[in-house]
């Protein structure tokens, strides 16, 4: 029986992960951090709010077999490119370092489609450099799933990804070959393909694209 622990459960993905995990037995204890509080999802979920500038301080709460880390944010959101690479960068590597350090076996990483480290884009950057980083920490498996653009129910009003989501969606079944990069990722298929990831384990660094997203979500791997 094993131990999950979550970063960015309160999000769209985050969300997912923590209802799916929370109702498999296969975990005995989901962990959350967040910056505030989480409404429980379930007798093995144990929720902790935590001071994101002083995670070291913290570092017995990283004591787990698999991180999750679904974090994120958007430049606009976080103010300036420091702060979203703060979360999009260092925050998850800084975890990453905790939770080996505390004992985790397995990293799944959230990251996007075109992740490249040595991109000119500052976005795909620093997702490639946050890959990058996570996977030199020493994981025996580390999975990186790379959606596209993600479609579900977000709370917060995000114009560009609703107007992209309302072209490219219904557009999904014809788009095909190179094109097939714009289908949306469902949400909620991340989230069941990194926990079907998560319980088959495969040892070594994997990266998830939208097509192999959807393959393991309908794997039938993930048990709710
Ligand atoms: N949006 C897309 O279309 C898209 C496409 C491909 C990949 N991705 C990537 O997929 C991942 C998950 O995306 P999502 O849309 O599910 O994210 P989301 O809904 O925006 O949720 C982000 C999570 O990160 C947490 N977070 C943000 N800033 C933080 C900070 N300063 N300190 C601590 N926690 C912080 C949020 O907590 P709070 O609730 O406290 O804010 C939330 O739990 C992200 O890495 C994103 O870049 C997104």
């Amino acid at each position: 029986m094993r131990t999950a622990l979550l970063l960015g459960a309160s999000g769209l993905v985050g969300g997912h992960l923590l209802r799916h995990l929370a109702a498999d037995g296969r975990w005995a204890r989901v962990v959350t951090l967040g910056r505030r509080p989480l409404a429980t999802a379930g007798p093995t979920h144990e929720d902790h709010v935590v001071d994101f500038d002083r995670l070291a301080e913290q570092a017995a709460l990283f004591a787990c077999d698999d991180l999750f880390c679904a974090l994120g944010t958007t430049i606009k959101q976080a103010g300036s490119r420091a702060a979203f690479r703060r979360v999009d960068l260092e925050l998850p590597f800084e975890a990453a370092q905790l939770a080996h350090s505390a004992g985790a076996t397995q990293t799944l990483l959230v990251s996007a489609l075109g992740a490249d480290p040595d991109s000119r884009v500052f976005y795909n950057r620093t997702k490639g450099e946050a890959e990058r980083a996570v996977a030199s920490v020493g994981f025996e498996a580390v999975q990186i799933a790379r959606p596209s653009l993600l479609a579900g129910d977000r709370a917060e009003v995000r114009w560009g990804e609703r107007v992209a989501l309302a072209v490219l969606s219904p557009l999904a079944p014809v788009l095909r070959g190179p094109l097939a990069a714009l289908r949306p990722t469902e949400a909620d298929d991340v989230a069941r393909a990194l926990v079907a990831v998560a319980a088959a384990r495969p040892a070594g660094t994997h990266v998830y694209p939208p097509e192999a997203i959807r393959e393991w979500a309908r794997s039938g791997g993930a048990e709710a």
